[in-house]
């Protein structure tokens, strides 16, 4: 496939994420208008990232269909980006905490540096090797801010969302930790993928606990 197919058959998987992130937003909280859209870019950014990040495991130890969104990891690599920009420039004028700002400008710079060099004209004057150690380093970097920049401000309202589920008021996990949970689950396969002899087993049974904590999520509100 050439490169103009896999940017479009990644956008048209983009496309979907961005559905499924802006629906469950619209559906489960009172958002409207560049909120709703700001709430739809960050989540997403974090889920196309981490994807991004762990689609080498999943193809090695599951197979089938991720082989072709393995395929197309630079393409998605690259929406991210796209989305990352989106939401930085619609949050740009609300004041957060510096704790909470430096880790997202990293992040974005560091997905800024990774973007440019996936045009095959920059690539070019960089020595393999070192593309790849960008490519490999600038991911992690920028998941791990990321996950400093959504705990840091957050953490908070997770916390009263679950004082409301507990009194049976809030149904519904908000994306921000839905996605959140999702980059621990790639933090610990990647952690898992270097340091360990057993790493796939340990990728199936980190999978299987992680969805278990997701259906937790959605069903324990609903059984009172
Ligand atoms: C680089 C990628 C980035 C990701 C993945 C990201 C992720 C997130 C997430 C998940 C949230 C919580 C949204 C929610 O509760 O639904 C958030 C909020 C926020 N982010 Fe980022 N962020 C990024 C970059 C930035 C940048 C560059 C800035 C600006 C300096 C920024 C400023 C903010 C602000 C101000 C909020 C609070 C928005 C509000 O309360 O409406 N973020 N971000």
């Amino acid at each position: 496939m050439n490169s103009f197919g896999q940017l479009t058959l990644a956008g048209f998987f983009v496309g979907l994420v961005l559905a499924f992130c802006h629906g469950y937003t619209a559906h489960t909280t009172e958002f409207t208008g560049f909120t709703l859209v700001n709430r739809t870019m960050s989540s997403a950014t974090i889920f196309l990232l981490g994807l991004v990040l762990v689609l080498g495991p999943l193809v090695r130890v599951f197979g089938g269909a991720w082989k072709t969104l393995f395929m197309l990891r630079k393409e998605i690599g690259m929406y991210a980006f796209l989305t990352a920009s989106m939401h930085g420039y619609l949050s740009w004028f609300t004041r957060v905490s510096p704790w909470s700002t430096i880790p997202a400008l990293v992040a974005f710079w560091t997905m800024a540096a990774l973007f440019l060099f996936s045009f095959a004209k920059l690539q070019k004057h960089l020595d393999p090797a070192l593309w790849w150690r960008l490519q490999y380093m600038g991911a992690r970097v920028a998941l791990v801010s990321i996950v400093v920049h959504t705990i840091v401000l957050r953490f908070d309202s997770w916390i009263i969302w679950m004082t409301g589920w507990a009194k049976g008021e809030q149904l519904y996990p908000p994306l921000a930790l839905l996605a959140f949970l999702f980059s621990a689950y790639v933090i610990a396969v990647k952690v898992f993928e270097r340091n360990l002899a057993q790493k796939d087993l340990l990728l199936r049974v980190t999978t299987f606990v992680w969805f278990v904590l997701i259906e937790i999520l959605f069903i324990l509100p609903r059984i009172r």
